[in-house]
């Protein structure tokens, strides 16, 4: 067997292709960002202000919800959902090990325990048919995971809770835009978070993120407000413990401008993933697809492969980014030990971590870059047989 630096031909390792390219989406839009954020700093409206408050009603809309309020991050939106639902020390909330781990920060900061499900082989998604069998009495709420930007299987999730009363906290943070039998994910849930953080599908100049409460949620919509600004309604007159939560004003404004785009950017991944799917067909790799009823926005294009370290290392070196999401499952995390999980105990996800590799994927990918990602994956099959 060849190395994997003789393997590669010196012309696929003249062409890098990033992981992610900031720069290229931040370009276009630069003339009107940043006259969102002098206009922002010409009123000084710094935390929330009129910006924030108008992007909130604008992605209220989008989502086709009643209620958003921002945050300063989609894991204090979680928080605060956690909050709302008045979950607490000895209670349980059934979610996924294969996410980002923020997920469970929510769940552990208000006392409460993450009761882990194993995850669907095909989307990477809690699987709904393992999810019964995880309720006890002290089970609060349900949080599954639209991972990657691909819609879990909202209708069984939907059921499982009607039967048990039991409400469903949808983390959306990897997707905006997404869609399940033709209706935007985050507005399912008796409510959703999103994260704004740089790399997501609709991204801040910063830290940001949103709770979303699809309908019948003023008293939700009220307390959420006031928890993000250290549980105050009036000033200086605090109701319950809160926090520091709120959205700069400049975030409000960049979001505004970004918004408009998002659409597009989400039509623009879909043909990123689109051209993957056919151009990757016939190699090796196990691809992503979209389940019946589900319409993904891309976040991530992750494929598999048992030997996926050596193609990481293949891709690397041949100038492709690639990342891992994620390498190490929630259970087995060192901050997680005290939940006494072993290796084994969930080995869908367990078998996903070892295998999965995410492409570059974003809305400027050009069709000339991804066929040099492809290139290289088929160079990476063809010489190191
Ligand atoms: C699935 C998931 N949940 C929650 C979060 C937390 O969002 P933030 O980074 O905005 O706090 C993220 C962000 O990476 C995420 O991917």
């Amino acid at each position: 067997m060849q190395t994997i630096e003789t393997a590669l031909s010196p012309k696929i390792k003249t062409e890098p292709v990033p992981y992610l390219d900031l720069p290229a989406q931040l370009h276009g839009l630069r003339p009107e960002i940043d006259a969102a954020i002098a206009r922002t700093l010409d009123h000084c409206s710094f935390c929330l202000g009129p910006d924030t408050a108008r992007f909130e009603k604008d992605f209220a809309a989008f989502i086709g919800a009643e209620h958003c309020i921002g945050f300063n991050s989609g894991t204090s939106a979680l928080h605060v959902a956690m909050r709302l639902l008045n979950i607490g020390a000895g209670d349980e909330v059934i979610t996924t090990p294969f996410t980002f781990i923020a997920t469970t920060w929510a769940i552990a900061y208000v006392g409460a325990k993450p009761i882990f499900v194993d995850i669907d082989d095909a989307t990477f998604n809690l699987a709904p048919e393992l999810i019964e069998q995880a309720i006890t009495p002290r089970t609060k709420a349900i949080m599954p995971v639209h991972l990657y930007g691909h819609p879990f299987d909202v209708d069984p999730i939907l059921a499982i809770c009607r039967k048990h009363n039991l409400p469903m906290v949808e983390d959306a943070a990897q997707a905006h835009g997404a869609r399940y039998k033709d209706r935007a994910v985050g507005s399912f849930g008796a409510m959703s978070c999103f994260s704004f953080y740089p790399g997501k599908n609709l991204g801040a100049c910063g830290e940001g993120g949103a709770l979303v409460i699809p309908k019948e949620g003023a008293e939700f919509d009220r307390r959420a407000r006031a928890l993000r600004e250290h549980g105050s309604s009036v000033r200086y007159y605090h109701d319950e413990i809160g926090y520091n939560y709120r959205m700069e004003g400049i975030q409000g404004a960049v979001l505004g401008v970004k918004l408009k785009n998002l659409q597009k950017w989400t039509d623009e991944r879909r043909r990123v993933a689109k051209r993957y799917t056919e151009l990757l067909a016939d190699t090796p790799l196990q691809l992503p697809r979209e389940a019946v009823g589900a319409e993904s926005a891309w976040h991530l294009y992750v494929v598999r492969h048992t030997r996926r370290d050596e193609l990481k290392k293949y891709l690397e070196v041949g100038g492709i980014g690639c990342a891992l999401h994620y390498p190490l499952p929630l259970h087995l995390q060192k901050a997680l030990a005290h939940l006494g999980h072993q290796a084994g105990d969930f080995p869908v996800a367990e078998k996903a971590a070892r295998e999965c590799l995410s492409l570059p994927i974003y809305p400027e990918l050009t069709e000339a870059q991804i066929q040099r990602v492809v290139k290289v994956i088929r160079a990476f099959f063809a010489k190191t047989r």
